[in-house]
């Protein structure tokens, strides 16, 4: 019997392991597939409620970690998942994705000689300012097999040197999750609850650094909101660092009311949301996918993209951090010129039976 352990840590990790965590249950007869949860995110609201949503069991261990500096959160990591490592001596450990609990724990395996697995490799923004591109090209660098959702991620693995037999193209593990759970969203309320109308709102999700760290910045995105929320209603699910932030710059009372703000909102309701946007206004990775993939006007509010595809291809547009370049872009597609968009290769559904077929294959 062979052991893997799968790592989740913050809320875009638990939509990626859950398809996978599915797809090993297939190979029971062969492999343990175990989680463990780092702590990075611990809101029941960041946390607890993608498990239930997600149909995930609940974690073999759970480190507790919280929030810190990147230095204590990693270290803290580090130092915790070393342990369940010497403990378990498990044969490989899987990671997701780009956040911190990503880089902490695949260092900390390959230091134990432990193989590496990343899932959503090879994806790089070019802005080494951003925490996750460091994360992305470090854990790169130290996995012993790669998985990568598009076209650009083998390039960029190609172009860094990483060998091909290492590098396996099989899709995207958070599509797997929507296509699977899209069916169900059709028993959640929260259209009634906020008084929504299909396809005459607009979503918005904002908690990168760059734009909701600076008063100045977030002002003028308020403003922004305030603006399209003129035209159309605007839910704004927030991220408690967007929260923290309005209330320490006293900015909660310039909202307008028809800009709705809310806790953040579990996996099933999201989606639910993302389905039946006009359009959507982010600076999230992962949500430039789910629109591309939903066929939803995307407008990402960042000055570079690792998911160059959902560009190329799909319904997102990326305008950097000039608001009033995102005003004119957000007004002419609820004014109707909306971009046509398709869905990328292996996008089906499939992703996780896919990895999960050439991990059982690499450990057997
Ligand atoms: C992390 C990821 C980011 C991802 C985001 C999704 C890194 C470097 N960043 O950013 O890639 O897009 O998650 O949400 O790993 N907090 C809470 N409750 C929680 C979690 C966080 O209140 O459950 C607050 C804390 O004040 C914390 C702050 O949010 O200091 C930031 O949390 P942290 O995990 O450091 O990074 P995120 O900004 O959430």
């Amino acid at each position: 019997m062979k052991k893997i352990i799968s790592v989740v840590g913050a809320r875009p990790n638990f939509m990626k392991i859950a398809p996978l965590h599915r797809a090993f249950q297939n190979y029971s007869d062969t492999i343990k597939h175990l989680i463990c949860h780092t702590g990075q995110h611990y809101d029941e609201k960041m946390s607890k409620v993608f498990f239930e949503d997600l149909e995930l069991p609940q974690p073999d261990f759970y480190l507790g970690i919280g929030s810190g500096s990147h230095a204590e959160q990693t270290a803290n990591v580090m130092i915790q998942f070393e342990k369940i490592l010497l403990e378990e001596k498990p044969d490989l450990i899987i990671v997701v994705g780009d956040v911190n609990s990503t880089i902490a724990c695949s260092l900390t395996a390959s230091k134990l000689h432990i193989k590496v697995v990343h899932v959503e490799a090879g994806l790089r923004s070019g802005d080494r300012l951003m925490p996750e591109e460091i994360n992305r090209v470090l854990t790169d660098s130290i996995s012993d097999l790669l998985f990568v959702t598009e076209k650009s991620g083998m390039e960029n693995l190609k172009n860094e040197g990483v060998s091909d037999e290492k590098v396996f193209f099989t899709g995207n593990v958070m599509i797997d999750s929507l296509a699977y759970f899209k069916p169900k969203v059709e028993n959640s309320n929260i259209h009634k609850q906020y008084n929504l109308e299909f396809y005459k709102y607009v979503l918005v999700t904002l908690h990168r650094p760059s734009n909701v760290d600076s008063k100045e910045q977030l002002i003028k995105l308020i403003d922004l909101l305030n603006e399209i929320a003129s035209k159309r209603k605007v839910l704004f699910p927030i991220h408690p660092r967007t929260k923290k932030n309005l209330a320490d710059f006293s900015l909660l009372e310039k909202i307008d009311s028809n800009l709705i703000l809310t806790d953040p909102i579990g996996y099933l309701d999201f989606l639910a949301l993302t389905s039946n946007a006009e359009l959507i206004l982010t600076d999230s990775g992962g949500i430039q996918e789910e629109s591309t993939y939903l066929g939803v006007q995307c407008i990402t509010l960042r000055t570079s993209t690792e998911r160059p595809i959902t560009v190329e291809i799909g319904t997102n547009q990326l305008l950097g951090t000039d608001l009033d370049k995102a005003k004119v872009a957000a007004l002419e597609v609820l004014g109707g010129k909306i971009k046509e968009g398709k869905i990328p290769d292996l996008w089906d559904g499939k992703a996780a039976e896919r990895i999960a077929a050439k991990i059982s294959n690499y450990l057997s």
